[in-house]
């Protein structure tokens, strides 16, 4: 086979613009590469190997003869045409919320859990950019010493909310610098220069639906249904780049030399962590990577089996465009694409 037939769904989006350079920067063999968005971002021409392609608008029949699919535009786009690609004969890879833990959908890293992936039944989704941030790096140390609790604070950035959710931070921040009033759009209060300890819609239990995904969804990427996880998800004024802070109760006592070796192994993972010359992952930094950035390794001296560190991912990259190429291609290497029809 020359290439595979690539649709992007919500090409225009700032995952879908990214799922592009990730194609082109890998290799991944495409043989004709189809973009659409809604009506707004249609006639749009977004540029693939020095090309112009013209972005569709989506349709019933935006999937016939592809063979796989990315859906980067919204949870309702997912949920309506997602099913259609996969009944037209495509591999959709779904960045949404909405199939995540459908027990018949793999939640896949594919550095973690790519064996899941072998029955699809035509959708894969990539969990949320706070689960792969938290997960890549814990999966090699819950290997050797098994994780029982975690707590998590994470700090995301406003392009978790997408490309308008920037713009509403640009905004504001002149505005406050011009000593104007602000008018929170998609924001619950004014984000810039505050911090919002919300991400997400609360539940009765006074956690965000956000904060009990991230404990649902490392379970089923980590298999592990024992793992309790408590998070408070928070919303800085930065514009690129998720952070957590991770404090991570084991089974066993742990040495943080020696985590620090096991994390240095880890694929997807990049330690950075020197306190003598204040090095340590920040979102900036992180912007642009492949890796999950890992620093602030240290013994949590309240307890013999708690570890705790801090984090750092491109939320856009690794916690959704390169994930899904990388699920792509490890479905294609091990044969696992289903044939059309
Ligand atoms: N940003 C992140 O950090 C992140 C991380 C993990 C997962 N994700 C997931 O990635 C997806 C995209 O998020 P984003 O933040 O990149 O979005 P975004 O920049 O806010 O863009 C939303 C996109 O959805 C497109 N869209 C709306 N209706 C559509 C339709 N009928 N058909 C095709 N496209 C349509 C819009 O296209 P128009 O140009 O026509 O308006 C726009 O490009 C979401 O599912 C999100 O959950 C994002």
């Amino acid at each position: 086979m020359d290439g595979f037939k690539v649709a992007i769904v919500g090409a225009t989006s700032l995952a879908g613009q990214e799922i592009i350079r990730v194609l082109e920067q890998r290799n991944f063999p495409v043989s004709s590469l189809h973009l659409y968005s809604s009506g707004r971002g249609a006639g749009r021409h977004l540029y693939y190997n020095h090309q112009p392609i013209q972005v569709g608008e989506t349709g019933t029949n935006s999937f016939s003869n592809i063979d796989i699919a990315f859906f980067v535009a919204t949870d309702e786009v997912s949920r309506h045409f997602a099913p259609r690609a996969v009944d037209s004969g495509a591999l959709a890879v779904d960045t949404s919320t909405v199939f995540r833990m459908e027990p018949m959908v793999p939640l896949i890293i594919p550095e973690i859990n790519p064996d899941d992936m072998k029955n699809h039944q035509g959708i894969v989704a990539c969990p949320g950019c706070t689960t792969i941030e938290m997960v890549l790096p814990l999966h090699p140390l819950h290997k050797v010493n098994p994780i029982k609790r975690i707590v998590v604070a994470t700090y995301q950035s406003a392009s978790g909310l997408g490309s308008e959710a920037m713009d509403e931070l640009t905004l504001q921040t002149k505005q406050v610098m011009a000593a104007e009033g602000t008018m929170p759009r998609l924001f619950p209060h004014q984000i810039g220069f505050n911090i919002l300890p919300q991400v997400g819609v609360f539940m009765d239990s006074g956690y965000t639906r956000e904060e009990l995904s991230l404990g649902e969804e490392t379970q089923k990427v980590l298999h592990d249904p024992d793992i309790t996880v408590s998070a408070t998800c928070v919303r800085v004024p930065v514009y690129i780049g998720h952070c957590a802070s991770i404090n991570v109760e084991f089974s066993h006592p742990v040495d943080s030399d020696e985590a620090e070796d096991v994390l240095s192994e880890a694929p997807g993972v990049r330690v950075i962590d020197d306190p003598t010359v204040n090095l340590y992952p920040q979102p900036w930094t992180a912007t642009g990577m492949d890796e999950v950035l890992v620093g602030r390794i240290r013994q949590d001296f309240t307890h013999p089996s708690g570890l705790a560190m801090w984090v750092a991912v491109d939320n856009i990259r690794k916690g959704a465009s390169l994930n899904s190429v990388q699920i792509a291609e490890e479905i294609t290497r091990r044969g696992w694409l289903k044939s059309r029809g």
